[in-house]
């Protein structure tokens, strides 16, 4: 599987990886955002950083919850899994990828994110997003809430269907997420380099 992820970073800059979890872990990782939420732990996300951080629900509508390292033995579990894939991604590409900052994000439904590229202007630290997804397995084109990539050769919409993980170069590839009909829960994830 991480073998697969190389391949495909570095022959077109994104890859799609189906049930990456064990199915549990990701029924975990999904009971465990789903409580945080109704705990009212989840925030209305900013854009960008710092000072300049301001709550723009026309360009975005996800709350969002970052992790942190010793928060629950499952979430440790998900970041010991990235952490696999950034010393992979270091050994086999040396990008000199040094730490992962990550968050759940729940969509309410009618929520989308405009399109962007994840890489901000004052930090570019940002080079490969993960997007591991919380959903049902059985999301649907109704339901929306797809990730849009726009590729060279055009658009590329993905499911957004649990144990689902989508990667891709932060500064790359432009993206978005279409509006959901239902709520949509995601762990997303920027692999970041040193500085
Ligand atoms: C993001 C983002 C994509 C997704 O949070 O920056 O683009 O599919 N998320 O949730
Ligand atoms: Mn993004």
């Amino acid at each position: 599987m991480l073998a697969n992820i190389i391949d495909d970073l570095v022959a077109r800059g994104w890859s799609v990886q189906p049930h990456f979890l064990a199915q549990s872990l990701t029924l975990q990782l999904a009971t465990e955002c789903r409580a945080r939420q109704a705990a009212g732990e989840l925030l209305p996300a900013g854009i960008g950083r710092g000072d300049g951080k301001l709550v723009n629900e026309s360009i975005r509508s996800d709350s969002i919850l970052w992790l942190e390292p010793g928060q629950s033995p499952t979430c440790d579990q998900y970041l010991a899994t990235i952490d696999e894939l950034r010393l992979t991604l270091n050994r086999e590409l040396f990008l000199g990828l040094e730490d992962l900052e990550s968050h759940f994000a729940v969509y309410p439904p009618g929520g989308f994110y405009q399109r962007h590229l994840d890489r901000f202007r004052d930090d570019d630290r940002r080079t490969v997003t993960v997007v591991l997804y919380l959903n049902d397995p059985d999301w649907s084109e109704a339901d929306g809430g797809q990730l849009r990539m726009y590729l060279p050769e055009g658009e590329r919409d993905i499911l957004p269907e649990g144990g689902t993980l989508v990667c891709f170069m932060s500064d790359r590839i432009p993206h978005e997420v279409l509006p959901a009909r239902r709520q949509r829960l995601a762990l997303t994830g920027w692999i970041r380099r040193r500085v």
